[in-house]
């Protein structure tokens, strides 16, 4: 799959980084192939970093989550490379990095599928079209978000709710939301579950995370984790969400981070509630005609 490994990493310049850096891109060429997924000699044990922290979901806990798979006839547990959410009945939210390069027919979607291995779970879809975000640009984090079109309506199952575009409530740095995936739990061991993985995260201020990483754009992202507890290379394009008065708004989507589940480096998200972010969409014909898709 064309996720290139080195784009959700940052850059940073200090030795701890570039350790990471270069651990990471070798771990994310193993997401990305899906195949060796054993740790490479540069892989540093760095303690505290073990979806880090989490615990596996349940059957039908999250029916609108979504998985990425490359195409192909091996286990879809291999295949995996990228998570996602269902925001109507044919149209899958995600990151822009996962698919920058990927061409519909190289993927397929599984929605409301808790084991990757079971095949009998969830709705497989083949995917139509895929739009980036017209202003992510590669090498450059910030407006991380693709949709998937789906070839097929998903039936039967209620879309994940998106925050009022414009709004903060539900990004009250302190409070608690959610991030689930299928990705490394382990950054000593590089492990990929079957069956999905979630965790609580506190949400941060801009401030905390600009003091991180100089390239956060507070207009279009947000960042939640706190030392051993966030998400990981595989979690990206999936949710990250809050539960309010019986209702799940996703709030973001797993983009980048330092690391995982490092003490000061916590995770960088798209922000769903962010009005830049869905105003932007129209700057291209495609995503007019995604906006469209999703009545936004
Ligand atoms: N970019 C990663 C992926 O491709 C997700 C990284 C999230 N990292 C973090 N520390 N929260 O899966």
């Amino acid at each position: 799959m064309s996720v290139s490994p080195t784009r959700h990493r940052l850059r940073r310049i200090t030795s701890a980084g570039l350790v990471a850096s270069a651990a990471l891109a070798l771990v994310g060429s193993a997401v990305t192939t899906a195949t060796a997924q054993t740790a490479p000699d540069e892989e540093r044990a760095r303690p505290g970093a073990k979806i880090i922290g989490g615990v596996e979901q349940s059957n039908g806990a999250h029916p609108w989550m979504a998985a990425l798979l490359s195409k192909g006839s091996g286990n879809p547990a291999d295949r995996q490379f990228c998570g996602g959410s269902l925001v109507s009945d044919t149209v899958v939210l995600t990151a822009a990095h996962c698919v920058t390069g990927t061409k519909p027919k190289q993927v397929e979607v599984t929605v409301g599928r808790t084991v990757l291995s079971d095949k009998r779970q969830g709705q497989l879809r083949n995917v139509r079209s895929i739009v980036s975000h017209p202003r992510y640009v590669k090498g450059n984090e910030a407006y991380d978000l693709a949709l998937l079109e789906l070839a097929k309506p998903v039936t039967g199952t209620a879309a994940v709710k998106m925050p009022t575009a414009g709004t903060d409530a539900l990004l009250r740095p302190g409070a608690q939301a959610t991030v689930i995936g299928w990705g490394n739990t382990d950054t000593e061991v590089p492990s990929f579950p079957d069956r999905l993985r979630g965790v609580n995260v506190p949400l941060l201020s801009h401030a905390e995370c600009t003091a991180t990483y100089p390239g956060y754009n507070k207009a279009v992202n947000v960042c939640a984790g706190v030392e051993s507890k966030d998400s990981c290379q595989g979690d990206s394009g999936g949710p990250l969400f809050r539960k309010v008065a019986g209702r799940t708004y996703q709030i973001g989507i797993v983009s980048y981070g330092e690391g995982c589940g490092e003490q000061g480096a916590p995770g960088v998200y798209t922000s769903t509630s962010s009005k830049k972010l869905w105003d932007t969409l129209a700057e291209s014909p495609e995503g007019k005609r995604m906006k469209q898709l999703l009545r936004r």
